[in-house]
Formats: C-alpha cells, structure tokens, sequence
C-alpha cells in the first residue's frame, strides 16, 4: 500500500510537471512561485494587515526576530495552509533572517490572495486554491530549497523528505508539527525508529491545543457550514463525531446556536465527559437516522460509512472538519449515489438510490479552511508564535537533539501565554513567599 501510495506521487510529479495550466508561473524577474493570480496581491496584502492587527504576539516576536535576526541564513520549507495568519508565521520568519518556501497542506485551504501577496513579500510560494493534482509537485518545489527546518500541519511534507528526498535529512536541523493528525503520524515513525530528525509537537503545546483546537475549531467550522448553506442551525439534530478538543469546540459552539447536539465517541472516558457536560451520547447508528447535520472532527477514517449512509434522513447535510478528507467515506457515498450535482460552491448534492439526498460540503475536506477562512487570527496567535519560537529554538538546540517527538518547552508556552494575557490588558497574581513555601511543604494540615 505504502509503495504504491509513493508511485501514485511520483507519476503526479512527473505528469503534472508537463501539463501547461493557467496559474502564474515566476513571470517576476528574480522569483520563483507558482500561484494562482498574482493580480490578487492587493487584496493579499490588506488581509495580511488585518490579520496582523489581531495577532500581537506573533508580531512582537516579529520585532525581536527583526533586530536581533536569529534565523539568519536559515532555509526554512513550510507545508501550512495558506491563510492570512499563515502569511503573518512565514514573514515573520524572514524579517528573523530566514528564506522561507511555502506550500499548502491542504488542496482547497489557499487563500489565493494571500498567496500572491507573499511572492511579493519574497516568499516562495508554490500554491492556488483546488491544487488537487499537483499537490506534492507543490511539496517537492518546497523541498527544492533544501530546507533546515520544515513546519508541516498534518505531516505531509515530513513524510516526503522520509519517502523520497532522503538525501535532505542530513542538512535537516528539526522540524514542527502544527496538528493532531500530523503528531499522531510522527509519533508512528517514532515508535517503528523511522523518523530521522527531531520534530516539535506544536499542537500539544497548552497555549495551542486549549485555544486553537477548541476556540478555534469551533467557531470556524460554524462559520464554515453557515457559508456554505446559510441553514438556520437553531432546532437542527446536529451530530459531532468524537469530544476530543476540537470536536468539543464544534459541540459547544453548535450547542450555542441552539442545536439540539449529539456527541458519537469511541472512548468511554470522553463519552461520559460529553454526557456530563449535557449532550446528548449514543452510536454513529443511532445518531444516523436523526441527524440534521453531521460533523467529524476525530481524525480517523470512516467515521460516516456505508452502514451509516444507509440510514440517513433526506437531506442531511454532512461536513468534515479533521484534517484529511477521510472521516466521511466518499466511495461509499458515491457508490450508495446514482448522481450528484453542485448545488453551489462548496455544497453537492447525492442523489442515494432510494431517491434520499445527502449534502456533502467541501468534498468532504476540512469545512472551516474550505468554505471559510479558518480558525480567526487571535487563536493562531498562540499556535503561531509557538511555531515561530519553536523555529529559534531548534535553531539554537536542534544539534543536541535526537530524531524524536518533542513537547513544546515549558518555558516557551509559558512566555506565549504571558504574552498573550500582557497584549489582552490582563493582570494575574503572583504568590506570596508564604503561598510558594506552602506549596512545597507538608507539614500544615487540618
Ligand atoms: N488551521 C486552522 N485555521 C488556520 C488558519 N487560519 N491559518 C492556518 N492554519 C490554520
């Protein structure tokens, strides 16, 4: 399976490096991209500014990272999606000194504004919306700089230097891992001794994963679905798959709304998280017939499947906010079909057998990046100035380390949380020398 998946890549590459398509190529003196309108870069630009005046952290770091330049000579390979708050990560890295190359890890995530505003910014950028079929040709122009650092969200562009630039890894100082996907397949390589260089688990920062993934996986994946079908969420049986952080986040926000939500699990300790909190918890088969809206968030793969489909009301809308395309099996759907039509953008109707229709959004990708704009700009401030500090470190310590998973240090969540709080105008208390001596002591009691 895994070698045919590496030829199917390969012949992507080799094809798609022939094809003549209508997307610009370098046709800047001196640049080297591949975007979809260069024309857009205006429009980039100001969305740039806009997200930068919500992202404070990140461009304090960005005003350090200009005078004292510790990423100096640094080629730096990005695999992220290609969003405002992305562009304000990767410029930040080149005000530090750094050249930065930059692909998306997703084929429908690019803000194709944005990417034309980077080219101009001096960043090489190998990405349009609906990238589809050149998406590793994107990867490997990415790996063409011969990176010393390489940010991925979901793994993708690890896993290539590991399947088919080998010959990168030894100039590969560390890498950083954005999301839970790409942490849980590093963690793979780790364990069966294949992974080559260390890698820093961003998402598992606390500063990330209690922001991002629940603030931010929430509320854009809201956005997402209201984009797409502008349906009135109040009174709908809205099903979440899985009460990890993320699927949480879309469980409180719908909740919010005025759904009536049903959480479906795996774990036993999260299902009763979830019925203690006050959703309603039962199976994918009970949930099925009932469900208005269904939405995965788990990161497996199957989570909607041909026994589910079976039972579906018409007209449910199904969505997908995990990070690859799998959670909702799209064979079985289409095979379960006997047509399908676009309704409008990002919204296709299945028309099943029996005449039932099923609203998929987004291809069944990643509803929040596809048909919105992603998690907003203050939560990506922590998980990007996690990326950007993380970056310096490995810089400063990567040589010491071996090829492993590691947690964000302690020391940098901690100044990315102080950060934060100092740009949000908030105070909190300090212990007093009696409260810390109480804290380590045990001789006081009843
Ligand atoms: N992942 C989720 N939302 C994102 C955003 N706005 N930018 C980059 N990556 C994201």
């Amino acid at each position: 399976m895994h070698l045919i998946h590496i030829l199917q890549k390969k012949l992507y590459t080799v094809i798609q490096r022939g094809l003549q398509n209508d997307f610009e190529v370098a046709k800047i003196p001196g640049k080297d991209y591949k975007v979809k309108d260069m024309g857009l870069a205006p429009q980039g630009k100001l969305a740039i500014e806009w997200s930068a005046a919500q992202m404070p952290v990140v461009i304090k770091i960005r005003e350090r990272f200009k005078k004292e330049k510790p990423l100096k000579d640094i080629r730096i390979g990005a695999c992220l999606h290609v969003t405002k708050e992305t562009a304000n990560l990767v410029i930040t890295l080149k005000e530090g000194g750094a050249e930065v190359a930059l692909c998306a890890s997703n084929p429908l995530s690019t803000q194709d504004e944005v990417a034309a505003a980077l080219v101009e910014e001096g960043i090489k950028v190998y990405a349009w919306r609906e990238n589809h079929d050149e998406y590793y040709w994107c990867v490997n122009k990415v790996l063409d700089l011969e990176p010393m650092i390489t940010l991925d969200d979901g793994a993708d562009l690890i896993n290539t230097v590991h399947s088919e630039r080998q010959n990168l890894i030894e100039n590969i100082i560390g890498g950083c891992e954005e999301t839970t996907t790409g942490v849980i397949r590093l963690r793979a390589m780790a364990k069966d001794g294949v992974l080559k260089y260390p890698v820093i688990a961003i998402n598992d920062a606390e500063t990330k994963w209690d922001f991002d993934n629940i603030y931010g996986t929430g509320q854009s994946t809201m956005d997402g679905i209201l984009r797409a079908t502008s349906v009135l969420i109040a009174g709908k049986k809205f099903v979440v798959a899985g009460y990890g952080h993320c699927s949480k986040g879309i469980a409180m926000r719908a909740r919010g709304l005025g759904a009536h939500v049903i959480v479906t699990e795996i774990e036993p300790v999260k299902a009763l998280r979830a019925a203690l909190d006050g959703f309603w918890v039962m199976s994918m088969k009970e949930a099925a017939p009932i469900a208005d809206i269904i939405v995965s968030a788990t990161g497996n793969k199957d989570i909607v499947r041909k026994e589910h489909i079976e039972l579906l009301k018409d007209g449910v809308i199904l969505a997908n906010s995990g990070h690859f395309n799998v959670e909702i099996n799209i064979p079985d759907l289409e095979a379960a079909s006997t047509s399908k039509r676009k309704i409008k953008p990002n919204v296709e109707e299945y028309i099943l057998k029996d005449g039932r229709r099923v609203y998929l959004l987004a291809e069944g990708r990643l509803v929040n990046l596809a048909a919105a704009e992603g998690h907003p700009s203050e939560v990506m401030d922590m998980s990007f100035a996690n990326q950007s500090l993380c970056t310096e470190y490995l810089i400063k310590k990567g040589k010491e380390l071996k090829p492993d998973v590691y947690k964000v240090p302690i020391e940098i969540d901690n100044q990315v949380a102080a950060l934060k709080l100092q740009s949000m105008g908030i105070q909190i208390d300090k212990l007093t020398p009696e409260q810390e001596k109480y804290l380590s002591s045990y001789e006081e009691g009843t």
